[in-house]
């Protein structure tokens, strides 16, 4: 494909710990690249499983081009499919949630279990075989309560992620746990500038007065840090481990994950307006209120926040070339009452601010890049340095899904 060899050559110009070519943040044929080669072949994080706690709850999440189903089984077991019917194509589900025995769709009612088999489908004569009409399934895995999905053929390797997710956040049982509230933004900006200004705090002080009451913007730790050298996080992460908590820095070897568990800062606890608590009752095993912060990205579409009383999940989902979908869900404890243990305004005010001054940046740095008097600009080697390995990360993974090597660009 000719789009191909122009994202090729974009990547080959691009210059090591600069932003990227214009074409990357802009151009509706890199936007299609970046979905083929990316948001169709990794895994994404669609919900969390606590979304859909019992049999026949269903969620459609819409990735690109694909809509996609992922319901909780009779068995418990929480599957996805392409929301399109084995029949003439129709959508199944349209509603973004819902609930029902069966996936019936809506335009001659073929009927199917909630695990994809066809079970019954009117006049089709007897030669028809339901069993070769069953809805296609889409790669679902479940990690530690948060439900990845993959649209490759072949998914690649999830076990690691999987078993690092469990150690890491399995004390916070997600799954013993309630969306309390969800919002979700459009903001009008590439999914990759999205990102970039997530894996960097060098504009919180400027754009963010109320997360930074509780969030320290020090490099080490909102950046790629892991903390070494730095005695304050070194004591944090000793005493988090000591409570059972596994906190230190991990990063897996292709760098599209990583786990750390980080202190906020002075004596805040929790992401309110005064760094206090905002739900009396902890989630899961924790029994540390000032646990800090665990942190999780998982590229190209997540970065969560593990709290001692609140989990903050994140999903980025790209709409078009400038436009990307940003869904935020604060779980509390499934037994933490609204009005009692929390207020829903004081729990979810810092980071609705926070998002929408995320918009508004990431949005004001598109249409700068949109003049074509951008030129990439260096970023800064200490509070940036997690924009770098995001951008690396990027480009390596797209020259090696067009030309089946590896790029080093970065050195
Ligand atoms: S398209 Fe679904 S039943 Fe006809
Ligand atoms: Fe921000």
């Amino acid at each position: 494909m000719p789009r191909d060899s122009d994202m090729l050559a974009q990547l080959m110009r691009r210059k090591p710990a600069h932003s990227l070519p214009r074409a990357l943040y802009t151009d509706p044929d890199m936007y299609e690249v970046d979905l083929d080669r990316l948001w169709y072949t990794e895994w994404l994080f669609a919900i969390p499983g606590c979304e859909i706690p019992k049999t026949g709850n269903h969620i459609t999440v819409q990735v690109g081009a694909y809509s996609v189903i992922i319901v909780r089984g009779t068995d418990g077991v929480i599957r996805a499919f392409h929301n399109s019917c084995r029949h003439r194509g129709s959508r199944i589900c349209k509603a973004a949630k819902g609930s029902a025995p069966k996936l019936v769709c809506p335009y001659h009612q073929w009927t199917y279990e909630l695990d994809g088999r066809l079970l019954w489908a009117r006049d089709m004569g007897p030669e028809f075989d339901p069993a070769q009409h069953g809805l296609k399934p889409v790669h679902c895995r479940d990690a530690a309560g948060m439900v990845f999905i993959c649209l490759a053929e072949v998914a690649p390797p999830f076990d690691a992620l999987a078993e690092a997710a469990t150690r890491y956040y399995g004390p916070h049982k997600l799954d013993a746990c309630k969306v309390a509230y969800e919002s979700t933004i459009t903001e009008a900006a590439n999914w990759k500038l999205v990102m970039e200004n997530n894996r960097e705090c060098y504009h919180c002080s400027g754009s963010h007065p109320a997360l930074c009451v509780s969030f320290d913007d020090n490099p080490n730790i909102a950046g790629n840090g892991d903390g070494r050298n730095d005695p304050a996080i070194e004591a944090h992460l000793a005493k988090c481990e000591a409570a059972g908590l596994p906190s230190r820095f991990y990063i897996d070897d292709d760098s599209q994950w990583r786990f750390v568990r980080v202190p906020l800062l002075g004596k805040s606890v929790s992401y309110t307006m005064n760094g206090k608590q905002a739900v009396n009752r902890m989630v899961g095993d924790i029994t540390l209120r000032d646990a800090g912060t665990l942190l999780f990205f998982h590229y190209p579409n997540t970065w969560n926040h593990f709290l001692a009383d609140t989990v903050l999940l994140f999903r980025m989902l790209p709409l078009g070339p400038k436009e990307t979908q940003v869904t935020t869900k604060w779980l509390v404890h499934k037994d933490a009452v609204e009005g009692v243990d929390y207020d829903l305004p004081r729990l979810t005010e810092v980071w609705t601010l926070t998002n929408d001054e995320d918009r508004a940046i990431v949005e004001q740095n598109q249409l700068g890049i949109d003049s074509p008097a951008y030129v990439p600009g260096p970023y800064s080697q200490i509070q940036e340095s997690g924009v770098i390995q995001f951008v690396d990360w990027y480009a390596n993974r797209m020259a090696e899904r067009l030309t089946g090597r590896r790029l080093h660009a970065a050195e």
